[in-house]
């Protein structure tokens, strides 16, 4: 069943860093742009990368992975380079009183 759970507060994201947050087996990669913060699974779809410690790109609003370099859009997941094709899973996020939420299913 889904429900938003707190992943931290607002402050705490920038458009220049990736955010790793943990809640139960998921790991998630949260990145904010001005006021839309943007939530993914964070483990690379294509081997084993933790996306926190990638690239972003403002303009593209993208996250690179650091290990064979695909780019996830962040809005949907969707790989825009090869090795990786499978997309990373999204998550619906709320910033509610400069808290940021995330819906975990
Ligand atoms: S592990 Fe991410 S592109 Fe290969």
């Amino acid at each position: 069943m889904a429900e938003w759970v707190r992943a931290c507060d607002a402050d705490e994201l920038n458009s220049a860093d990736p955010f790793a947050f943990d809640y139960g087996e998921k790991r998630i990669l949260l990145a904010r742009f001005k006021n839309t913060v943007y939530a993914t699974d964070r483990i690379c779809t294509h081997a084993y990368a933790d996306l926190s410690t990638g690239f972003m790109n403002e303009d593209e609003r993208t996250i690179t992975c650091p290990l064979h370099m695909s780019s996830f859009k962040l809005e949907d997941g969707i790989p825009q380079n090869l090795p990786a094709e499978e997309p990373l899973k999204t998550y619906k996020t709320e910033i509610r009183e400069k808290t940021v939420y995330v819906l975990v299913d």
